[in-house]
């Protein structure tokens, strides 16, 4: 991975004199724009040329709409890498990261943990992988959540799918999705669902009028509804072949 992202510490600590006109670059740019100007500057280095700007897809719908499922089918056909923020933040309570009883307290009141803490996980997946177009499943659920990802990281996502399922078929999914989850039961599911509605909505609309929401209609099979998702990404073919 010789173009993994090169994190502002590291360009500040280096002293070289090329390194110091990039560390007064650095200084300004965030860290979006120093991970892309890095995959830039290798590519002119005369690396392969294969490399590509990044690509970001948030996938938002109420719980239990089939996020998950379908950004499995999305890695399969377009070669996405699939960053959960509920994944990351079960697997920093497992693993027993900082913070970690704070999180699993917030998950079992279907709350939503502090953006911080769920930014810089995702940030270290980014940083961690040698792709260049990246799922973020479940992520910005709320306002806050979206200014602190674009403050931090300092991108808007490319396009957004949003996930669009009656809740009485998200209560049916949840409930029968049998994977140990503290929260899929019916009395969390119930905090879940009021969640989405007050803190996620305003989400889609906020990109609904920046003209980046793909609206997906979440009943059907599974391979009906993908049938739905992937012209969205054909049509960003040239972006992520
Ligand atoms: P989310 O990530 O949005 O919470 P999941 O992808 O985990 O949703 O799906 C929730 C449950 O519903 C899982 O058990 C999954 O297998 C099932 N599921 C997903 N898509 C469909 C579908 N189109 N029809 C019926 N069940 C589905
Ligand atoms: O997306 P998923 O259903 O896996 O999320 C499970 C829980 O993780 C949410 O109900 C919420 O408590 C927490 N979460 C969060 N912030 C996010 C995503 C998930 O607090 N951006
Ligand atoms: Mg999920």
């Amino acid at each position: 991975m010789w173009w993994r992202v090169a994190s502002l510490s590291r360009f500040i600590s280096t002293t070289s004199s090329r390194s110091s006109s990039v560390n007064q670059a650095a200084y300004r740019l965030n860290f979006w724009q120093v991970y892309t100007t890095e995959i830039l500057t290798r590519a002119k280095d005369g690396r392969p040329s294969t490399v590509k700007t990044p690509f970001v897809a948030f996938v938002l719908g109420g719980p239990g709409s089939g996020k998950g499922t379908q950004c499995t089918k999305i890695v399969e056909s377009f070669g996405f890498t699939h960053l959960s923020a509920g994944d990351l933040l079960r697997h920093a309570i497992s693993s027993n990261y900082e913070n970690s009883a704070m999180i699993l307290d917030t998950i079992k009141e279907g709350k939503i943990v502090p953006s911080e803490v769920t930014v810089k996980l995702i940030q270290r997946a980014i940083e961690s992988s040698d792709n260049y177009k990246f799922l973020i499943d479940g992520f910005p659920r709320s306002e806050e959540n979206r200014i602190a990802f674009e403050k931090i990281i300092g991108a808007e996502p490319n396009i957004v799918l949003f996930f669009d399922c009656p809740e009485e078929e998200m209560v049916k999914r949840v409930l029968s999705r049998n994977e140990g989850r503290v929260d899929d039961n019916i009395d969390t599911i119930k905090k879940r669902l009021k969640v989405f509605a007050a803190l996620n909505l305003p989400v889609i609309k906020h990109y609904s009028e920046r003209g980046k929401v793909h609206k997906i209609n979440a009943v059907g099979t599974v391979d009906d509804i993908f049938e739905q998702v992937r012209p969205v990404f054909t049509a960003h073919e040239k972006e992520i072949e």
